[in-house]
C-alpha cells in the first residue's frame, strides 16, 4: 500500500491546500493530511479545530485521512509506513526553503521520497496568512478557502 503524507499548519485549510489533497489522492493508495503541532506560529485555530475543518472538507475523498503530529516529520513518516512526502509548490520563492526541508528529511529518513506538485495557477498567490489577513479587514475571500472556513472563521471573531 503506497500511502503519502501532506504535512502543514493548515491554519486554516485553503482551496490551495485541498486542491493538493484531491490531486494526490488520486496517485496515492491513501494519503494522510497531518497537521503539525506547531510552537513557532500563533494560529488563529487549534489543532483539533484545524483537523476538524479537514475532516468536512475532505469527507468526499475516501482515500484521504487527518491526523496531527509534533516533532520531526522524519519520525513521524517512519512511525506510520509513509513512503512518499507530498508538497505543494506555488512559485519560485517555494524551492529553496522546500529543498532544504526535502534534503534534510531524505538525510533522517533515507527511504523517504518527497514528491511535488505544482499548485494550480489560481491559487499560486495563496497562504493562509493572507487569507487571514484579507478577512481581518472585511476583504471578500469567497472561493480562496471552502465556505465551511469562511462560516468557522466567522464564528471566530464574533466570540
Ligand atoms: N496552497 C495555499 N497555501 C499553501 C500551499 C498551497 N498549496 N502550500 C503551502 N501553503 C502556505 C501555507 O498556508 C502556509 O501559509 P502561512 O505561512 O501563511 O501560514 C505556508 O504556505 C507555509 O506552509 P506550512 O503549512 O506552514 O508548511 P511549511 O512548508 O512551513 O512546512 C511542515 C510545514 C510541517 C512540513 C514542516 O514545518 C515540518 O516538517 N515540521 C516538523 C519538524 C521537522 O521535521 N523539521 C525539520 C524539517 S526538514
Amino acid at each position: 500500500m503506497r500511502i503519502a503524507v501532506y504535512p502543514g499548519s493548515f491554519d486554516p485549510v485553503t482551496n490551495g491546500h485541498l486542491d493538493i489533497i484531491k490531486r494526490s489522492s488520486r496517485l496515492f493508495d491513501k494519503v494522510i493530511v497531518a497537521v503539525l503541532h506547531n510552537a513557532s506560529k500563533t494560529p488563529l485555530f487549534t489543532v483539533e479545530e484545524k483537523m476538524d475543518l479537514l475532516s468536512q472538507v475532505t469527507s468526499d475523498i475516501p482515500n484521504v485521512e487527518i491526523d496531527s503530529f509534533s516533532g520531526l516529520l522524519a519520525d513521524y513518516v517512519m512511525e506510520n509506513k509513509i513512503s512518499s512526502i507530498v508538497k505543494g509548490l506555488r512559485a519560485v520563492s517555494d524551492f529553496e526553503y522546500e529543498l532544504q526541508m526535502a534534503l534534510m528529511n531524505r538525510k533522517l529518513n533515507p527511504d523517504v521520497e518527497t514528491i511535488f506538485m505544482m499548485t494550480s495557477g489560481e491559487y499560486s498567490y495563496l497562504s493562509s496568512s493572507i487569507v487571514k489577513e484579507v478577512f481581518k479587514f472585511n476583504g471578500c475571500i469567497k472561493g480562496l478557502v471552502p465556505d465551511e472556513v469562511i462560516d468557522a472563521m466567522k464564528k471566530k471573531v464574533s466570540l
